[in-house]
């Protein structure tokens, strides 16, 4: 299977490619993708936007910075910027702030979400997907993950924005599944290191909200 964004292997990819389309992102844009680890979503963003466009890929983790220079060596529009989404400050205002399994990690989730809406134009989209982990099941049996701070961050996603100042344009939840072989069970493997095997998986609900920075 294919998407306009080249995310075949991304088991997340139908959210991502749904809000994309939901917010018309086009060629000349001017996109941050906040923590964008190994810059997936942002070589995704940089091949919509194209030569014209800009894609600042942000991620407090010095190492991301080659992950993502790497991955978008062919794309020139793709600049890596080491920073906390808490700090965000980017050179212009951007048309289009993104986050995706970020919010559920850092320390304060409305700081960045307040960051990321005053790094946008007025008028500018803020996209944020995070995910409800424990409403994901493995064979039946809740999701945890002890090591994020927010696990089901997801949930309070639509509220955090408002309360970040955003108008809220449109909001879902979505959650890939699947059993046996797969790229369901490949992700969970790779996430938790155990094969589920012929066991029914429902990934955690990505909770995604597409926003708006008021006018004026
Ligand atoms: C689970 S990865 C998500 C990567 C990417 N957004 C995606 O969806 O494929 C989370 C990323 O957020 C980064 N991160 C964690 N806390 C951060 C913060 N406070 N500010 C910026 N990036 C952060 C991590 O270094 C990591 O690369």
């Amino acid at each position: 299977m294919t998407t306009p964004f080249g995310l075949r292997d991304d088991v997340y990819r139908r959210p991502l490619a749904t809000a994309l389309e939901r917010i018309e992102l086009g060629e000349g844009w001017t996109c941050a993708d906040v923590g964008a680890g190994g810059g997936e979503v942002s070589v995704a963003l940089a091949e919509v936007v194209g030569a014209t466009g800009r894609i600042f890929a942000v991620d407090v983790d010095p190492g991301a910075r080659n992950a993502v220079a790497a991955r978008a060596a062919a794309f020139a529009q793709v600049f890596a910027i080491t920073q906390a989404g808490e700090e965000l400050s980017l050179p212009v205002p951007v048309d289009l702030a993104f986050c995706r399994f970020l919010l559920l990690h850092v320390a304060s989730p409305i700081r960045v979400l307040t960051k990321m809406a005053a790094a946008v134009a007025p008028g500018g989209c803020v996209v944020a997907q995070e995910p409800i982990t424990s409403a994901g099941r493995i064979d039946g049996e809740p999701f945890s993950y002890p090591e994020a701070r927010h696990p089901d961050i997801g949930a309070l996603l639509p509220g955090l924005c408002l309360e970040a100042g955003l108008e809220i344009v449109d909001a879902w939840a979505e959650a890939p599944a699947g059993a046996g072989p797969g790229p369901v069970a490949s992700y969970l493997e790779s996430l938790t290191g155990v094969d589920p095997e012929m066991d029914s998986i429902v990934l955690p609900p990505l909770v995604t909200v597409v926003a708006r920075r008021p006018s004026r």
